[in-house]
């Protein structure tokens, strides 16, 4: 397949990787680039350079895969200068952290097929052209609106890149799943600005259970079929197994970047209007993040 990852952040960047001993990957980034190299450490620690082609139109016209790997508040943004250059037959992949870029995605492509996914691997570029793989996960893939049968075949694609990954014919089941993770890790870990290993401590999980409580009324509103307790113990289980890395959130608000707390905890907020459910600390960690956003250059 010829693809094309719009986006070489973390989680495009090993995307990139994964895909390209079986495919034809280039980047696509905002810079004007045409090559993009890559040193990459795998989780066993093997370091290995790579060099993508980059922004090269022929194959983004080419391209039987867009994998839109920007974050949340950028998709639009990201896409729309591209929607001349897509061929009919291009699928799109969006692959976010939150929720919520759906309707304009549809708006913006209505004759393609869109899938959207989720992924809890965890990759951190510490450099411009540095990538290490530093949490094993899992992905899930789905189209953008549920349906009876399709064709389920680009879940086994990815699989093969970087297992395991899974279809989903409700991609929005694993969507709220991982943005009830979102809510519990991302917030804290950067008003805070800890690992979200230090989530862990004991200071931390009357707060976490109160967010993941929280969040279990808002989804069991929405139909899915969440026991007491858990999203907590999810919530605790990445913590554990990311308790070294920085989430995502911590290193928006650190380099003083904007975050996509519309998207996580501002979804939940505006999701739980709609069912007239209170929500008092998810709305709490929207207001501090908010205004730290806002103080960026004051
Ligand atoms: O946003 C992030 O950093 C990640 O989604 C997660 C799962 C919280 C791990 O750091």
């Amino acid at each position: 397949m010829k693809i094309t990852i719009l986006g070489a952040g973390a989680i495009g960047s090993l995307w990139a990787i994964a895909l390209q001993p079986q495919h034809d990957v280039q980047v696509w980034t905002r810079s004007s680039i045409t090559r993009y190299p890559l040193t990459f450490q795998s989780l066993s620690g093997k370091v290995r350079t790579y060099c993508f082609d980059a922004n090269h139109i022929d194959h983004l016209q080419q391209s039987d895969l867009l994998l839109v790997t920007v974050k949340s508040f950028q998709v639009i943004t990201a896409l729309h200068p591209l929607i001349n250059d897509l061929s009919a037959r291009c699928k799109i992949v969006i692959m976010h952290n939150g929720i919520g870029s759906h309707d304009a995605v549809k708006q913006l492509f209505p004759k393609h097929t869109i899938y959207y996914a989720t992924t809890s691997h965890a990759a951190l570029k510490t450099a411009e052209s540095t990538l290490r793989h530093t949490g094993l996960g899992q992905t899930f893939i789905g189209p953008l609106s549920s349906v009876i049968s399709t064709d389920n075949s680009i879940a086994d694609m990815f699989n093969q890149a970087l297992s395991p990954c899974y279809w989903q014919d409700d991609i929005m089941e694993p969507l709220w799943k991982k943005l009830a993770i979102n809510c519990a890790i991302n917030p804290l870990t950067a008003i805070n600005q800890c690992t979200n290993g230090e989530l862990a401590n004991e200071g931390y999980q009357a707060q976490l259970i109160q967010i993941c409580n929280e969040v279990t009324l808002v989804m069991r509103a929405e139909g899915y079929r969440i026991k007491n307790g858990e999203l907590y113990q999810q919530a605790l289980t990445v913590i554990k197994a990311t308790a070294d890395n920085y989430s995502s959130m911590n290193r928006d608000v650190f380099y003083q970047r904007p975050t996509e707390i519309d998207y996580i905890t501002g979804y939940l907020i505006h999701q739980a209007k709609i069912f007239d459910i209170a929500v008092p600390v998810n709305t709490q960690l929207w207001q501090t993040i908010t205004s730290m956003e806002s103080s960026y250059h004051a």
